[in-house]
């Protein structure tokens, strides 16, 4: 069925939220579909823009996205989604023809009629409009099956008290979502809990709205909480809800959806790096540090001894395009460390001389460090990432939290216990977990390859 000269009989659309991290899994996602035989059409915004030329094997429709010079400058992605989605309801006919063109066959053997469309989880308002022109909508959640539980039961959070955070609850378990603490709840430091709380009600419209649920996580990583999922839902009449992840796993489209230039050349320097040396350090594409931070893990790498690959884009120090590296920071390195602007991070994972990984704790960063068998040293900054690093260190024993401020000194003993001592033990944790979850996605009888072909049933049977 896949490839080949046999017509495509259906099509699926998607729609991401247009930011990194949610644009890569709804790509990925996106290819397995088309190598399972299904035709594929991306809707993509202005805003965060993807190329079409990079993808030949789809059609592209742009949808008018609405956001604001000034929002889309600054670039936040609660005011992103909230923008977006004030836009698209107060003008929702653009939206309309947008769909509408994405829905018709166009006539050549690749065209199929348009069976769904799945979109990210915060984009309610094209769900309503997809409902008008009798499209059933999918919802893709870029995060953990944990997280959405979390996310569901925000009103509860509050109707216990747990929520808005306290400095003196913040270490008190919540037993409803072992095994998170209140801190691990504390979605943003900088968004008021009114836009989290908008943004996470329309997440639990979406989803309660939708034809289906696709997660982009595994039953070999959250076997138990998508069985607490599956109860936490049971009353919504959802007609599925499935763990098909990871996609990287089950197709590689990642240099094709990056919105920055990958700089390749780190791999042939790390081809010279002995197996298991390197840290790889990236803070994915949102997460920022001040420029006082910044020096402090600058310096926190160089005093490791440690070979490191480190991520610096742009925006990462706040204030600051491009961030200026300390002065004796080079000839500190020198031949030990490399910076680059972005990385082709799958690829960096899977390398063998890569060891650690110390990450901010993005879904996706934990999904393909886990993917690879690589433990990490997580730094979790806002949203999901705190209690995806509570499940890193507490559940799968994989990695630990650098907690408290960042001082170079801390920085440095955080380094060598990752890719020295304990460190081996979680590297062999992490080499047990990634087996399973690699093979949950490739062996004939893995869960999510099975998963994917029952969601494609699904797909062709609406
Ligand atoms: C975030 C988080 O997933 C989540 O907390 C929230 O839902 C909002 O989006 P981001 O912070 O960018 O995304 O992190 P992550 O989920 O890890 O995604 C980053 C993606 O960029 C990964 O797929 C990673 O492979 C890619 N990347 C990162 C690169 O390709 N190159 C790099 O140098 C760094």
């Amino acid at each position: 069925m896949a490839g080949g000269r046999e017509p495509r009989r259906r099509r699926a659309l998607v729609l991401p939220l247009p930011f990194q991290g949610h644009i890569d899994p709804m790509m990925h996602l996106a290819g397995a579909l088309h190598a399972r035989g299904l035709a594929v059409t991306v809707l993509h915004t202005r805003f965060n823009a993807l190329h079409p030329a990079r993808h030949p094997e789809f059609r592209f429709v742009e949808v008018p996205d609405g956001v604001p010079a000034d929002v889309a400058a600054a670039g936040r992605i609660i005011d992103v989604i909230l923008a977006m989605n004030a836009a698209m309801e107060a003008s929702p006919a653009p939206v309309r023809a947008a769909l509408a063109s994405a829905m018709l066959a166009g006539g050549d053997e690749e065209a199929g009629a348009a069976a769904c469309l799945f979109i990210d989880g915060n984009l309610l308002a094209v769900q309503r409009v997809a409902a008008g022109l009798g499209l059933p909508t999918l919802v893709l959640r870029t995060g953990s099956a944990a997280c959405l539980r979390c996310f569901l039961a925000y009103p509860m959070l509050h109707d216990k008290g747990y929520l808005p955070p306290q400095e003196s609850n913040l270490d008190t378990p919540v037993p409803e979502l072992p095994p998170l603490r209140v801190r691990d709840l504390f979605l943003s430091p900088v968004s008021s809990h009114d836009k989290v709380r908008e943004v996470l009600a329309r997440i639990t419209e979406t989803v309660r709205n939708s034809s289906g649920v696709v997660i982009n996580t595994s039953e070999a990583l959250e076997a138990a909480e998508m069985e607490r999922l599956r109860g936490d839902l049971a009353g919504a009449g959802l007609p599925l809800l499935l763990a098909a992840g990871p996609f990287h796993k089950l197709s590689s489209r990642s240099a094709g959806s990056s919105l920055l230039d990958q700089d390749r050349s780190c791999m042939a320097w790390l081809d010279a790096r002995a197996p298991g040396s390197v840290l790889y350090v990236s803070f994915g594409s949102l997460a920022a540090m001040d420029p006082g931070e910044f020096l402090e893990v600058a310096w926190g790498l160089a005093t490791s001894g440690h070979p490191f690959l480190w991520v610096v884009r742009p925006k990462l120090v706040r204030g600051c395009d491009g961030a200026q590296l300390p002065d004796g920071f080079e000839d500190a390195v020198a031949g030990r460390g490399m910076v680059i602007r972005w990385a082709p991070q799958q690829e960096v994972l899977a390398h063998p001389a890569v060891g650690g990984f110390w990450t901010h704790c993005g879904w996706n960063s934990t999904l393909e460090s886990v993917g690879e068998g690589v433990p990490m040293l997580c730094r979790p900054d806002a949203v999901d990432q705190m209690m995806n690093a509570r499940y890193v260190q507490e559940v799968w024993g994989v990695g630990f939290e650098l907690e408290g401020e960042l001082e170079r000194g801390r920085v440095r003993d955080a380094v060598r216990r990752l890719m020295e001592g304990e460190g081996a033990e979680m590297r062999e944790r992490a080499k047990v977990l990634g087996r399973r979850v690699a093979d949950s996605c490739l062996e004939s009888s893995g869960s999510s390859r099975i998963t994917m072909d029952k969601l494609v049933s699904y797909i062709l049977s609406l």
